[in-house]
């Protein structure tokens, strides 16, 4: 029985650069799919699949989501003596416990290899979750919960994978498959962004992973690769050589919310999933003509 993973790591301390000025003075990871900041995707995920420490990695603006996950009682009271009681229940229900939030400071933004190395004493020797929280899914279960599934009959170092357009591969982490079903295969070799021609598959990595705590050893190298950044992807290359790592090409669908495309696409898709928002927001972008014929039959009250 592999050792239990307790403990998500959250990095978030990168600039964000891509929505400049939006993330001039509040973290990317506090922008919003519908009504939800990014981060609270990502911790619900983790929540899901038994993580009990939620460890982030800040940077510059930290306080913006330490404060979001602290209570607010001026709040939480006006909304008490308002009669908001849904709204109030809400609140409460997306906060971790007392005690169970840690934060630690990436001083400056040298890379996602470098965030997760500076998580390394509050994680300590014992595995850990790893979640980008720009990326976010529309997964049931949750990703990180499917993942889990892998890691507790396999242990070692669990990637979750997804299939993207071969002419797009030069822009993720590229795994090679070797056998095993879709739920848990072994990973036999990974490549950071390769051209088209050299890459060992279509399946990216997406932003979720377990690892196992000697990544930091490798970590604290620091050598500088892709961008000039320290490298998670360069990392795990070293590790697989000594440890195993298994994929899961997961049942559910990333939307990459560090890109403009992938955040708009994702809000558009959330919305619609929504029970109390889909229908409406269904009727008004059909009455602006922007759904094509099925879509805005659909659109079309019960
Ligand atoms: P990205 O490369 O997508 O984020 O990192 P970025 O650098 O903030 O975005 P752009 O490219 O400038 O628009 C993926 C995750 O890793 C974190 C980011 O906050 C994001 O959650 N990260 C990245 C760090 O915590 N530190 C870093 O040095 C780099």
């Amino acid at each position: 029985m592999p050792k239990r993973v307790r403990t998500a790591v959250f990095p978030v301390a990168g600039l964000g650069t891509r929505f400049l000025p939006a993330t001039k003075a509040m973290p990317k990871e506090m922008l919003t799919v519908v009504d939800r900041p990014l981060i609270q995707y990502a911790v619900d995920e983790a929540r899901e699949a038994g993580i009990e420490h939620f460890v982030f990695v800040t940077g510059r603006n930290k306080g913006v989501i330490e404060d979001h996950f602290d209570r607010q009682y001026e709040l939480e009271h006006t909304l008490e003596i308002r009669g908001k009681t849904e709204a109030l229940s809400e609140l409460q229900k997306d906060l971790p416990s007392a005690g169970q939030t840690s934060f630690t400071r990436q001083q400056e933004p040298l890379g996602l290899g470098h965030a997760v190395w500076c998580a390394r004493e509050l994680v300590g020797e014992q595995p850990f979750a790893l979640l980008l929280p720009d990326m976010v899914f529309r997964a049931k279960p949750g990703v990180l919960k499917q993942m889990m599934a892998a890691y507790e009959e396999m242990g070692g170092n669990i990637v979750g994978v997804e299939e993207v357009d071969p002419k797009d591969v030069s822009s993720y982490g590229i795994v090679a498959r070797g056998g095993g079903p879709d739920s848990g295969f072994r990973i036999t070799g990974m490549v950071e962004k390769p051209e088209p021609a050299d890459a060992p598959s279509n399946l990216f990595i997406s932003g979720r992973y377990i690892l196992q705590p000697e990544i930091f050893a490798l970590l604290s190298e620091q050598t500088r690769g892709a961008g000039g950044e320290i490298q998670l992807t360069d990392a795990m290359q070293v590790l697989i050589r000594t440890q195993d790592f298994t994929g899961v090409k997961y049942d559910g669908r990333v939307f990459d919310c560090g890109s403009k495309l992938g955040f708009l696409t994702a809000n558009v898709v959330f919305a619609l999933d929504r029970p109390d928002l889909g229908p409406d927001f269904r009727k008004a972008l059909g009455q602006l003509g922007l759904l094509d014929g099925a879509e805005a039959r659909n659109s079309e009250p019960a």
